[in-house]
């Protein structure tokens, strides 16, 4: 009795946004596969794939981390928060202080909350009908109003598309402008601006962005290629030749996309070598997520021996309203932001090794530092990686 009470309260302090339900025959990328296998493959390999909590050791980490430090807010409160980009289908999309207490006394495991988080349906993270179940988005709203909180979707079985002429025996089919003339204005759904519990804005890519006539998926799908959408064949006994890109999303955890990504100039100055970073890309970098961070080794070498290393890091440290160190999504402020703007350059100044007649400069980027990932305890060798942005050599 006292169950079905707390259940019922449940019930109504629990609402959500708009949440269409994805029907079981559309709800994994397993479906897809039969006639879109090839980017089904490019996909599985995306970090869209990896979204969903249990699959991105850095997201959950961060997330338990999160939940231990906020004061009453339950871990399922705090997924369901940073569901609403890293896990858009998901069914319940906010939850009350009454839940959290319920929560807290472990009440709430048939609750809508629970269930949700639980569901198949977002176990893929930022799938297929993720993107193509999209039906409008909404640019009026709050520049804060991000992922779900930001679109409606189509009703279950119509997949939106680039194309004004696709027809399909096992969905219907819509095009859409952000699927094919701007597309950005979908990546903006997520990609735009994330901010902390503290009030605190830590990322703003979109504002950030300097278009020079490039979109996010020029770059990040690959530009146009000949191929085909399906595999199905079509009335001809074959499958439609089309324009495509590559579901890859390739991005910074994509090593060889690092290579040459910044120009690296060096002179010798007054005050030591400067070092000067060129970005060419119409966003800053790092970028985005917070606690990236871009390393510049110097080896001063003389008569062929190393004689010193220097190693400067460039990334973003946040801190509490105590003035602790902190995840970005708990932080009151930004201590510097060391990233380089679009279409910009920063220079830096190493100490110069007076004996040395020679000097390596070795520029690479690491997907978080290392102040962040012994908080977070992080395991898996990926997250402290050295990815190769360029090696220059120069005489003294
Ligand atoms: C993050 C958003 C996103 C996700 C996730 C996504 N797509 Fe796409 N998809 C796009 C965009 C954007 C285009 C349009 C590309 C273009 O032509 O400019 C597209 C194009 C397509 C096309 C047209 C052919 C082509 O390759 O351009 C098909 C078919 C398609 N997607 C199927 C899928 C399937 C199946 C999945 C899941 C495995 C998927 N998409 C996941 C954004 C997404
Ligand atoms: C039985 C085969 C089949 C299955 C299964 C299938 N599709 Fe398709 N799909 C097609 C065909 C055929 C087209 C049209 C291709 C063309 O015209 O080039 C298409 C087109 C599309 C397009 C482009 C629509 C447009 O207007 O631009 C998208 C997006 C898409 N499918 C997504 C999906 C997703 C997501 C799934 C899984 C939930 C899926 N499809 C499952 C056959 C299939
Ligand atoms: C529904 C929200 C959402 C949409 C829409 C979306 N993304 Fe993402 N994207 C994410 C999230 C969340 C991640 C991080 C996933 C992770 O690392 O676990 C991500 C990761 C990426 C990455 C990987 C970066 C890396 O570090 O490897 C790239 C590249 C990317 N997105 C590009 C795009 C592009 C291009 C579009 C538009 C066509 C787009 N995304 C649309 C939410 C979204
Ligand atoms: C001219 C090509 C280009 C365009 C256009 C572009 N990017 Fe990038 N982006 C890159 C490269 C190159 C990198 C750095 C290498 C890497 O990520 O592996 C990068 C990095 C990123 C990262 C990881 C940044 C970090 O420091 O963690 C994200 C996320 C991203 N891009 C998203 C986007 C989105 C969203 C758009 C559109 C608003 C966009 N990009 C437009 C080329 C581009
Ligand atoms: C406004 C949309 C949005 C919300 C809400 C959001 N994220 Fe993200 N998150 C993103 C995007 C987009 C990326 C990928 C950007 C990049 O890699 O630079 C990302 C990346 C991350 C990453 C880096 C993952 C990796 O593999 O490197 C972590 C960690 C993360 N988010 C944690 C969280 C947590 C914790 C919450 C909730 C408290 C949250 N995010 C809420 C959009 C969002």
């Amino acid at each position: 009795m006292v169950r079905l009470v707390l259940l019922g309260l449940l019930g109504l302090s629990l609402y959500g946004a708009e949440a269409v339900k994805v029907g079981d025959k559309y709800k994994n990328s397993g479906k897809c596969k039969s006639c879109h296998s090839h980017i089904v493959k490019e996909w599985e390999g995306s970090w869209h794939a990896k979204s969903h909590y249990a699959n991105d050791e850095y997201f959950q980490k961060t997330i338990d981390y999160v939940a231990r430090k906020s004061n009453g807010r339950s871990l399922n409160s705090i997924k369901i928060e940073c569901a609403a980009c890293h896990n858009p289908r998901i069914s319940v999309t906010s939850t009350s202080s009454e839940y959290d207490a319920i929560a807290a006394l472990k009440l709430d495991k048939d609750s809508a909350a629970t269930k949700a988080l639980q569901s198949d349906t977002i176990s893929e993270g930022i799938n297929c009908v993720v993107c193509h179940n999209i039906d409008q988005i909404y640019d009026n709203l709050p520049e804060n109003e991000r992922g779900i909180h930001r679109v409606t979707w189509m009703r279950s079985g119509t997949m939106t598309g680039p194309y004004d002429d696709a027809k399909s025996p096992y969905h219907r089919v819509e095009q859409r402008d952000f699927m094919e003339t701007n597309p950005n204005q979908l990546c903006f759904v997520c990609h735009a601006n994330d901010t902390s519990r503290e009030g605190h804005r830590f990322t703003d890519m979109q504002a950030e962005f300097k278009s020079g006539g490039k979109q996010c998926v020029d770059c990040h799908m690959g530009s146009h290629k000949e191929g085909v959408a399906s595999t199905l064949p079509g009335a001809n006994g074959k499958p439609t030749k089309r324009l495509i890109r590559s579901h890859g999303f390739i991005g910074a955890h994509t090593e060889n996309l690092w290579k040459d990504a910044l120009r690296v100039d060096m002179r010798k100055g007054a005050k030591g070598l400067e070092v000067t970073l060129t970005n060419p890309l119409p966003h800053a970098l790092p970028s985005g997520f917070g606690s990236r961070e871009i390393i510049v080794e110097a080896q001063f070498v003389k008569g062929g021996k190393i004689v010193k290393t220097e190693t400067l890091s460039l990334t973003s440290r946040f801190l509490t309203k105590r003035g602790k160190p902190t995840v970005p999504h708990l932080a009151k402020k930004t201590v510097e932001n060391v990233s380089i703007p679009a279409n910009g350059s920063k220079t830096f100044i190493v100490p110069l090794e007076g004996s040395a007649d020679q000097v390596t400069v070795v520029v690479s980027y690491r997907l978080v530092n290392d102040e962040i990932r012994e908080m977070l305890d992080l395991k898996d060798p990926l997250w402290s990686k050295k990815m190769l942005i360029k090696k220059v050599n120069v005489k003294l």
